[in-house]
Formats: C-alpha cells, structure tokens, sequence
C-alpha cells in the first residue's frame, strides 16, 4: 500500500478524510515562512499549519491573542510560495471569527484571496457554528480545533489538559459533531485525554489530529520550532524532541564570530 507521502500529488481535503477511511495517519507540522516550509513540504508532509502560534515562536509574545489578519495573511503568503504538494491551512486569528457570520466571512475571503491557502482553522465548537457554516457556504474549506483553544487563554486561565470532567468531554463530543455536520474537514484536537480523543475519533467520519491528545487522534500535529527543539521554552510532557537545532544553531553562531574574529573568515577562495 503506497501513502500519499510516497506519491506527488497536491494533498486536498478529500485525501485526509480517505486517509481516515483507510487507516493512514495524518502528519501536520507548522511552519510561518518559505524556507521553513519548502524543507517540510519536500520532506513529504501532508499538511502544513500556518498556526497562529507564530504568535509566540516567530514573534516572543506570551499568548496568540495579538496575531493579527495582516500577520497570518503574511505568514500565509510566505508558507504557500514555498509549497507545492502538501495541504496548506492557515490559522483565523483571535477575533476574526466571533459571532458575526457576515464579517467573519469577510475575514475569510481576504484570507483565501491574499495567502493562496488551501483552508482555514478557526477555534470554538457550538458558538461559531453559524459562522463556520457561512464560510463553508462560500466554498471555503475549515478545518476546526477543540480542547485546548490557546485564544481561549484568558477565559480559561491556565493551559492546563481541558476536558477531563464529564461535563467538558460532553461538550466537547457534541462540538465536534456540530463541526462536522457544518461540513468541517477535520478537528484539531488540543491537550484533551487519550481516552476522548479515542472516543470523539471513531465518532466522527472526518479526520482528526491530535496535539497532546494520545495516539488514537486520525494524525499528529507539532509546533516545528518545538519538534526541532529551536524553541527551549516549552516542554509539555507530549512534545517529542526530534532534533536540538538550538545546539547546533548556537554552535555554528559561535564559530562564525571566532573565525570574523580571527580574520578567518572571509579566506581567499571566499573572496573576489
Ligand atoms: O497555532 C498552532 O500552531 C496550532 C497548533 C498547535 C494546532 O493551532
């Protein structure tokens, strides 16, 4: 059995959800500008999430709240003029999809015009149904994100695992198929049990992707900066360490200043 890693295919929204139906997991990683996401994209993922996390790993804030639609916007653009062959979905930021289905729209038509992204995510469950709807009616495909909703930060006040009383996984299971009977292609699912994730999974028909939410989401999505370890400021029990970049990267910054200071640097042959 070939996956689509193997073939050269553009990755639509229609392959995740065949990828679900024959038991092929999903592999998303972030990336926020072209270099990045060419190195990705060639090294055969299947979708690219231009997350509004650039927030924190591109821009040093604390939370995604201050992303804003110009930032993605430009994030996006970058990401997909690096990409050909993987999915690529771009983040709505904190704010552009609250409650007013026409505006949110707006929003997500100069997303789709000015990044040339395949789809959007956007967070929230039963409350921004009417708005994912109006979206979705107008062609554009969204992807949802339930659990953890780091633009949620302040109403929750930690980031601590969501849903882990009755309660919660009752909603959260309910969001989820509200989301798909909208006509969602898939849910990210955030720091939320095993066990829901395991649940919610074989509920739905459309993929999901897990983050911090066990092995039995449909795929598995990562923060790159995190993953390659370049950011060592976060160290969440589900990241998984694939690379210490910071090392390498401080090492080769340390020898660049020894050899301009030592007037190694530039030799002959680097010379005209
Ligand atoms: O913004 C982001 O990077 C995300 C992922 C963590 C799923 O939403």
């Amino acid at each position: 059995m070939s996956t689509y890693a193997e073939d050269n295919r553009k990755v639509t929204t229609r392959h995740l959800i065949e990828m679900k139906q024959r038991g092929e997991k999903i592999s998303m990683l972030t990336a926020y500008d072209y270099s990045m996401a060419s190195i990705i994209d060639q090294a055969g993922m299947d979708v690219i999430l231009v997350g509004d996390s650039a927030s924190n790993v591109m821009a040093g804030n604390i939370t995604t709240l201050p992303m804003t639609l110009d930032q993605m916007i430009y994030h996006g653009r970058s990401v997909t003029n690096g990409v050909k062959r993987a999915l690529v979905i771009v983040d709505m930021p904190f704010g552009t999809v609250s409650g007013d289905p026409l505006k949110s729209l707006e929003h997500a038509i100069r997303m789709m015009k000015e990044t040339g992204a395949d789809a959007l995510k956007m967070e929230g469950g039963e409350e921004v149904i009417p708005d994912i709807r109006k979206i979705i009616n107008a062609g554009i495909p969204v992807m949802g994100h339930l659990g953890l909703m780091p633009q949620s930060i302040n109403k929750y006040g930690t980031y601590n695992v969501r849903a882990k009383d009755d309660a919660e996984a009752d909603k959260l299971i309910n969001d989820a198929l509200l989301l798909q009977e909208a006509g969602c292609f898939g849910i990210v699912l955030e720091k939320i049990p095993a066990g829901l994730t395991k649940k919610v999974s074989s509920q739905l028909a459309i993929p999901t992707i897990g983050i911090g939410a066990g092995p039995d989401a449909d795929g598995q999505v990562l923060v790159v900066y995190d993953m390659l370890g370049i950011n060592r400021n976060f160290s969440p029990k589900f990241l998984r360490r694939y690379a210490d970049l910071h090392a390498v990267m401080t090492e080769a910054v340390q020898n660049y200043i020894k050899d301009v200071k030592a007037v190694d640097f530039p030799n002959r042959n680097e010379s005209y």
